[in-house]
């Protein structure tokens, strides 16, 4: 039997506005890999991690995705944070027949035979969001997010929602990935001046920063204007100082705050060999589970070969940290969990909302309603 190492590539940038999320689904990756190769690896054979560091450019996910392919023979690609970055990805792997096990909530509306899709898409985010801020904050909605691919399709999503449910659309305004403090302030000034019932966020990246810095700066209150994000995890929390986002909401399939004992027992192994600082987030989480479903689809498949994992993948179940989860075949999208939290004065969250389990991807949004699975309310709020 052989112990050569099966190759995995990392697209995980460690420079750039987006490095911190990335650096997190890196260690994330890492840690699981770890994990597989502490369990005998597959079969005998250990996994081993080849990274690149794309500097959050999006030119370079494409040419290190075909230089790990090419040059250094690797079949299974892991990573991209941005949409912008999966969709200069998805030619290439589609070109050698490789798979991109991608962790990230997106827009949806895509398919690919070579990517597999571990994170959530609107009827998992954008609609309990969407139900749960309307009825608790009202339906006056100012948006926000970076100038790229998944704000545009996220905000098109919730201003359906909005007109659906009989609301206000107040503005819809993109700021560049690498806008200034002052491109900031003139959108929060636009905030103060229309008084929403709430701002829905998609900003990504190091932009986060200067939006709740400077919505602390202007002493707006959480409890009367939120932040409604979907993209503000733990990870952008510890940068940005758990005192400014506390009292702001998020949508999301994980918070590191779900409590069960598999997501104990992850989250300790994860400080354990990264430092006790370190904080959990929903693409870490996703980025942490496909590592151990892609090593369970290689044992079980008795093979590395990218048709036999893509065959064997849907009939595989993952008890991942977030709750059991398993790959749709028809759409290569994931059975997930939904999930509302309110940020904490300790840069974590407490979770308002949570399915009690996990529900059909829907990625072409075909049941734009919470509807149709059960939603459990734990705290009443
Ligand atoms: C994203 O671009 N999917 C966050």
């Amino acid at each position: 039997m052989s112990s050569e190492p099966i190759l995995l590539g990392g697209l995980f940038s460690e420079s750039g506005a987006i490095a911190d999320i990335e650096a997190s689904m890196r260690r994330g990756t890492e840690l699981a890999v770890a994990e597989v190769n502490a369990q005998g690896g597959v079969n005998g054979r250990p996994f081993e991690l080849r990274l690149c560091n794309p500097e959050s450019k999006v030119p370079l996910y494409a040419s290190y995705a075909e230089s790990l392919i090419v040059e250094q023979k690797v079949q299974f690609l892991l990573g991209c944070y941005m949409s912008r970055m999966r969709k200069m990805v998805m030619p290439v792997v589609e070109r050698y027949n490789a798979l991109l096990f991608y962790p990230v909530f997106y827009e949806g509306f895509e398919y690919s035979d070579n990517i597999i899709y571990t994170g959530s898409t609107s009827h998992l985010n954008n609609v309990p969001l969407a139900s749960y801020m309307f009825e608790r904050f009202g339906k006056r909605v100012l948006m926000v997010g970076t100038d790229y691919i998944y704000p545009y399709e996220s905000n098109r999503v919730m201003s359906d929602l909005i007109y659906e449910a009989g609301g206000e659309k107040l503005g819809e305004y993109y700021v560049p990935l690498d806008a200034t403090r002052e491109d900031y302030r003139k959108l929060m000034q636009q905030v103060v001046a229309d008084r929403p019932s709430f701002i829905f966020c998609t900003v990504v990246g190091d932009g986060l920063r200067h939006l709740y810095d400077l919505y602390w700066e202007l002493g707006l209150k959480p409890e009367e204007l939120p932040i409604a994000s979907l993209t503000t995890s733990e990870t952008e929390i510890r940068s940005i100082g758990a005192e400014k986002v506390a009292g702001h909401i998020t949508a999301a399939s994980y918070f590191q705050s779900v409590d069960n004992p598999i997501n104990r027992q992850a989250v300790a192994n994860y400080k354990r060999m990264f430092g006790d600082d370190q904080v959990a987030d929903m693409c870490w989480e996703a980025a942490y589970f496909q590592v151990h479903l892609l090593a369970m689809a290689m044992c079980k498949a008795g093979s590395q070969q990218v048709d036999d994992i893509r065959r064997i993948l849907p009939t595989l179940e993952y008890p991942a940290p977030q709750g059991t989860i398993r790959v749709d075949g028809n759409n290569h999208h994931t059975y997930l969990h939904a999930r509302i939290g309110r940020a904490n004065a300790q840069g974590q969250f407490d979770i308002l909302f949570e399915t009690s389990q996990n529900v059909a991807p829907d990625p072409y949004l075909i049941s734009p309603r919470p509807g149709g699975w059960v939603i459990r309310d734990r705290r009443g709020s």
